[in-house]
């Protein structure tokens, strides 16, 4: 059989030309038959998200995520993904000891992992980093607001930028990491209208979760859009089915054929 040659696949131009004209769509997988479904239907980009720690590993919080975690989940994904662009996150503490060390690991996530960019929280701290990586080859992808990996620092999951105050410094940041190179930007939990002038102002894409409608693409945990998970699940997530229902219905008909003997039939 030949090789498909034929599949278009989305670039950091891509993305970056679709800012207001058309909004992008992104999602996270974590595992090979997951990115398929969602590669298969035209979703613009797949975020292998450390969010695999809480929703695939059963983790509390993102920070227990390593490299090689998120290596073997990135492999899965880009082997799934044909068309969307994969993404890869930074896990906690891989771009924070040095220069040498940020590039080392983003590159790893693309030589090994098959991603084609990586993602990294943080603003003006990071943004040495995020230059070195972009130099580098690797697009950057940023994320502000609400960033995970700073849950014990952030006292919890909840709204950030809500005053005048953060809410000039989460712009002072966003444009940081604008300059720095980024090629888009993850805004999370903020104030919609902050989220609004934030897009406005900067000319690369933001892809909001929890950022309200004004961004130029949105980005949701597939595990919580589709009902697979409920150990926490946030407010602004919308269901857009209950697969976890359909998972659950079909092992319990499975169990009562077992028992019952209705499964398997006998073939002569
Ligand atoms: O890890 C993740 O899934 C993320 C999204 C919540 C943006 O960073």
């Amino acid at each position: 059989m030949s090789k498909q040659t034929n599949i278009k696949k989305v670039t950091t131009s891509i993305i970056r030309k679709m800012k207001g004209f058309e909004k992008i769509s992104m999602l996270t997988a974590y595992d090979y038959s997951m990115a398929k479904l969602v590669d298969s239907v035209g979703c613009n980009m797949i975020l292998v998200g450390d969010s695999l720690g809480n929703v695939m590993l059963g983790y509390d919080d993102t920070t227990h995520v390593t490299m090689a975690d998120m290596i073997h989940h990135t492999k899965a994904v880009a082997r799934g993904a044909k068309h969307s662009m994969v993404v890869a996150d930074m896990p906690f503490l891989s771009c924070h000891l040095g220069v040498y060390e940020a590039v080392k690991n983003a590159g790893a996530l693309i030589a090994e992992g098959g991603a084609a960019a990586v993602k990294l929280e943080g603003g003006e701290e990071v943004a040495e980093i995020i230059t070195a990586i972009t130099n580098a080859g690797i697009p950057v992808c940023g994320h502000l607001g609400l960033t995970p990996q700073s849950v014990n620092q952030l006292g919890g999951y909840r709204v950030q930028a809500k005053t005048e105050e953060s809410a000039e410094k989460l712009i002072r940041n966003a444009k940081a990491v604008e300059e720095a190179g980024a090629f888009c930007i993850v805004l999370e939990c903020i104030p919609h209208e902050l989220a609004k002038k934030v897009s406005e102002e900067l000319n690369i894409p933001t892809i909001g979760i929890g950022a309200g409608p004004y961004c130029d693409g949105q980005v949701l945990v597939l595990h919580d859009m589709l009902g697979m998970f409920d150990d926490y699940v946030p407010s602004f997530v919308k269901s857009f089915a209950n697969v976890g229902e359909v998972i659950t219905d079909g092992v319990a008909k499975y169990i009562e054929e077992v028992k019952s003997g209705t499964f398997p039939v006998s073939k002569k």
